[in-house]
């Protein structure tokens, strides 16, 4: 039996994982638009990731007898300046996100929720290497700025991405 605020919590997040894979999807299509494919390709494993830390929240729920309750998925922004601009707003997204994981397993802990503690520690990781993932995207990125071929060479490597489903445990 799941504590209801932990179970509602996990919903909320439920929820902020499936708008972030709606937030990269809105992402993908700006860079399909620019013919970026290797941008697009990195922004399409990201929603796969999005999608699967979801789930992974989701089947947790269900297995602790909970009860998952979905949200309305606010609508992403879809207007984006840059390559640059794009970046600056996932490393901003990814840190909001990672602050919100820190939240939820605060209330695992208040209800002493040992699995649930233990399942977050999966996503706290996870998120360190998100952020740095992205980091390090937006810092080439800086460099590529004002040089075509650079971002050019940049979307070549950022197409080798591929997804790997997780193992969330
Ligand atoms: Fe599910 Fe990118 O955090």
């Amino acid at each position: 039996m799941m504590n209801e605020r932990l179970e509602n919590a996990f919903c909320v997040q439920i929820n902020k994982e499936l708008y972030s894979a709606y937030l990269y999807l809105s992402m993908q299509t700006y860079f399909k638009e620019m013919n970026l494919e290797g941008f697009a390709n990195w922004m399409n494993v990201q929603v796969q990731e999005e999608l699967a830390h979801a789930m992974g929240m989701y089947n947790y729920v269900l297995e602790r007898g909970g009860k998952v309750t979905l949200m309305n998925v606010e609508k992403p922004d879809d207007i984006w300046e840059s390559a640059l601009n794009v970046f600056e707003k996932v490393l901003e997204h990814e840190q909001y996100v990672t602050s919100s994981i820190n939240d939820l397993t605060s209330v695992a802990e208040e209800v002493k929720d040992r699995a649930a503690i233990s399942l977050l520690q999966w996503y706290i990781k996870e998120q360190v290497e998100e952020e740095a993932n992205v980091s390090n995207v937006l810092g080439n990125l800086k460099l590529a700025q004002n040089d075509p071929r650079a971002l050019l060479l940049l979307d070549r490597e950022l197409a080798t991405r591929t997804f790997v489903a997780p193992v969330i445990a």
